[in-house]
């Protein structure tokens, strides 16, 4: 169970994102000034605005994922944190800090990936160290932002599993994702070539990435479509705040559109703070009369950026 904080807590949880995005701002016009007067391309910031978005949100992700060195580990997204009272046993706001309550909603969730694994979006490989277990036989990491490339490719070799782990220059998209399946070589998508039914993933894995994916409806029912009968998608997201629920709160509502406005799409690698997650990944089993199991969970409800998380199963039988 997660307790609010008192509302001056709150109320300053609400600026950490715009903190954010000031810096993530600023790696866009740096981004835009190196284009402009070192590279001498004066038109770039009007029309290869994608272009530079992608770089400079590669060199924000880099700087924001690692630590620095002799700091505790830098949030992986702002959030308010969440610790464990002994006494009540309720999860309690320890303000001024900007650590990672998210954070924690991970690792037993991902303890639980095996198999084939599909983790989408991985940027520098922030989760590597939770996929080290034997059972897991092999991962892909679709990751559309190039310039991480190189961090994810360091870090798989420090935990040790660059073996099993695929790099996949694509997004989650179907049309970009088989394509680059199929030319890893490694002959996964056979089965599924053969009769689509059977799937490819034993495990596929969302970790706040499903904020950033375009069409992301259209993704996530094709995500489904690549699930193993019987195989799991292992979610962490942050999602709109369900307002209208007790437990929402309609000033986060407000603020998350407020940052939307302002940009928080544009600087953040695409990523949106009002997505429907929820609704979204529970459609996506409707063709199958629904999943066979949901267990799913809401963190930080009242806050700018609630979580979703747990494990959804696909029907073994379909
Ligand atoms: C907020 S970061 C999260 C990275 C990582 N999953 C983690 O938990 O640290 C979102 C990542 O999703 C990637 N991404 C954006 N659009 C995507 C898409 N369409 N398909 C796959 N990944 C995407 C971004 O490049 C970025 O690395």
């Amino acid at each position: 169970m997660t307790t609010p904080p008192p509302l001056g807590d709150r109320l300053k949880g609400m600026l950490e994102p715009a903190q954010i995005m000031k810096w993530a701002m600023s790696h866009y016009i740096r981004v835009c000034a190196e284009a402009v007067f070192k590279k001498g391309e004066i038109f770039a910031p009007i029309l290869q605005i994608d272009r530079l978005r992608d770089e400079a949100f590669g060199r924000f992700w880099v700087e924001f994922s690692t630590p620095a060195p002799n700091a505790t580990p830098a949030p992986a997204e702002p959030e308010p944190v969440l610790e464990t009272d002994p006494e009540t046993e309720t999860e309690t706001f320890q303000p001024g800090q900007n650590t990672n309550g998210s954070s924690d909603l991970i690792p037993p969730l991902l303890r639980t990936a095996n198999g084939i694994v599909l983790d989408i979006g991985p940027g520098t490989g922030t989760q590597m160290p939770l996929l080290r277990s034997p059972s897991i036989s092999t991962i892909y990491g679709p990751e559309p932002c190039t310039g991480l490339h190189e961090k994810l490719r360091a870090r798989a070799i420090a935990e040790g599993i660059s073996s099993k782990y695929h790099i996949l220059a694509s997004g989650a998209a179907a049309s970009q994702l088989l394509p680059a399946l199929r030319d890893s070589g490694t002959g996964v998508t056979e089965a599924y070539d053969s009769d689509p039914r059977s799937g490819i993933f034993d495990t596929i894995i969302c970790v706040r990435v499903l904020c950033s994916v375009p069409e992301m409806e259209r993704t996530v029912d094709e995500l489904y479509g690549l699930l193993k009968p019987g195989g799991k998608l292992l979610v962490t997201e942050h999602v709109v705040n369900a307002w209208r629920t007790a437990k929402g709160s309609f000033l986060a509502r407000v603020v998350q559109g407020v940052y939307q406005v302002f940009g928080w799409s544009f600087f953040i690698g695409d990523c949106a703070l009002d997505r429907d997650t929820e609704g979204v990944l529970l459609r996506a089993a409707r063709s199958d009369g629904g999943w066979e199991v949901v267990d799913l969970e809401r963190s930080f409800a009242w806050s700018v950026m609630p979580y979703l998380s747990g494990t959804l199963v696909k029907k073994s039988s379909i």
